[in-house]
């Protein structure tokens, strides 16, 4: 498996909770960036990828006309839209129109994850969205309206402002709409944004137990707690995520884009200038590089691998490599083994960092 995934990093307005490489007031810069992505993707052509994702930032910022343009270099370079397994497009609710929505159907997207984040108003103004629970359910009609079969929307539990009977009651309006696939990520408070500078703090026992609710909640709704965060309907799974988990390739363009090929990790400029400098003066776009070896090479795999709630298979030698790990994860309740799997335990789906440092080295050389 490989995946395409292209950065769009401008927002209309900075949501005070996100740390995502994404700008807000830059959508002078839209068309130019554009130009530079064709640019970046001839550097790659020709390719062929099983599944594409267009994410940031806000990509439904892009006009109509915007959208047409970038599926229009996709095709040029590598393949039509409608010809990936999967092909994902965020869209924000104030920004997801009718005309961008025929646009992306047209052109053959198949799957539109939206960013409702929270059912409560009061709470969308808090975290500095622009939008309201009924921009949302006009969109997400609009969508349907438009073809879209496949809908994954993403929630954020522990927010500030939110009850968890407000959490919990906006879950289920969600699901009765009945999205294909769900994400609820818990809050983090990262240095640097709004809600960090403002004292935010999360509450952890409060983050605990909507996520365990969630767990059930939509589990008895029918859908499949596949990933820490991430919930689908039979069959309905981000195949583009689950690329990442199993530690698959995957191309990204764009500032800030990461890509994974031959075992090198690397990521694009983060900056939206320095990108477009970079890309208009021919200078290298790389910021960041690695290539692990051994121990951390196979400790990120597993890493990645345990996400997946159904588990990771472990060769046998990394079964040799981790054995002191996993037999103290096991011991601590956040691990389970059966044979050549080990899976997080209930517990440790909530406690998962933890379950990851044992997997991130630096290590020891082993004697
Ligand atoms: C790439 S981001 C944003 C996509 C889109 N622009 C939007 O706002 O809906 C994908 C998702 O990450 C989640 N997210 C972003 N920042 C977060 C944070 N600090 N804590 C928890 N979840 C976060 C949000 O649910 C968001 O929809
Ligand atoms: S959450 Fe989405 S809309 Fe808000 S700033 Fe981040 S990328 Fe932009």
């Amino acid at each position: 498996m490989s995946g395409l995934y292209i950065h769009l990093p401008f927002c209309r307005q900075k949501c005070r909770y996100c740390d995502f490489a994404s700008f807000a007031g830059a959508e002078d810069l839209i068309d130019d960036y554009l130009a530079a992505l064709d640019k970046e993707a001839s550097f790659y052509a020709p390719a062929r990828f099983d599944t594409l994702y267009v994410g940031g930032g806000t990509p439904s910022l892009l006009s109509a006309t915007q959208l047409e343009r970038l599926c229009q270099l996709i095709a040029k370079h590598f393949m039509a839209v409608s010809s990936f397994a999967e092909s994902t497009l965020e869209a924000n609710p104030e920004s997801c129109s009718e005309d961008k929505l025929a646009v992306l159907k047209q052109a053959g997207f198949n799957r539109l994850s939206l960013g409702l984040q929270s059912f409560d108003d009061a709470v969308l103004k808090r975290i500095g969205r622009i939008h309201d629970a009924a921009s949302f359910l006009k969109a997400y009609n609009a969508a349907r309206r438009a073809g879209f079969e496949n809908i994954s929307v993403d929630l954020i539990a522990g927010l500030p402002g939110q009850s968890k009977a407000l959490f919990l009651d906006g879950l289920k309006r969600l699901i009765s709409l009945g999205p294909e696939h769900i994400s609820v990520y818990g809050l983090q408070v990262e240095e640097g944004t709004p809600f960090y500078k403002e004292g935010v703090q999360s509450d952890d026992d409060l983050l605990r137990e909507e996520l365990e609710q969630t767990h059930f909640v939509l589990q008895a709704a029918g859908y499949k707690h596949y990933e820490i965060s991430n919930f689908a309907r039979p069959g309905r799974e981000s195949k583009h995520n689950l690329n990442y988990w199993q530690n698959g390739e995957y191309l990204g363009l764009g500032s800030a884009a990461a890509s994974y090929h031959n075992g090198v990790r690397r990521s694009n400029i983060s900056s939206l200038r320095g990108y477009l400098h970079c890309i208009e003066g021919n200078k290298p776009l790389q910021e960041f590089a690695e290539c692990l070896q051994g121990k951390e090479k196979e400790g990120e795999q597993i890493m990645l691998g345990l996400r997946m709630l159904d588990g990771v298979r472990l060769t046998p030698q990394q079964q040799k490599m981790f054995a002191r790990e996993i037999e103290e994860l096991v011991r601590r309740g956040l691990v389970a083994q059966k044979g050549d799997f080990i899976k997080l335990t209930f517990e440790g789906m909530f406690l998962a960092n933890q379950a990851f440092m044992a997997f991130v080295g630096p290590f020891e050389e082993e004697k």
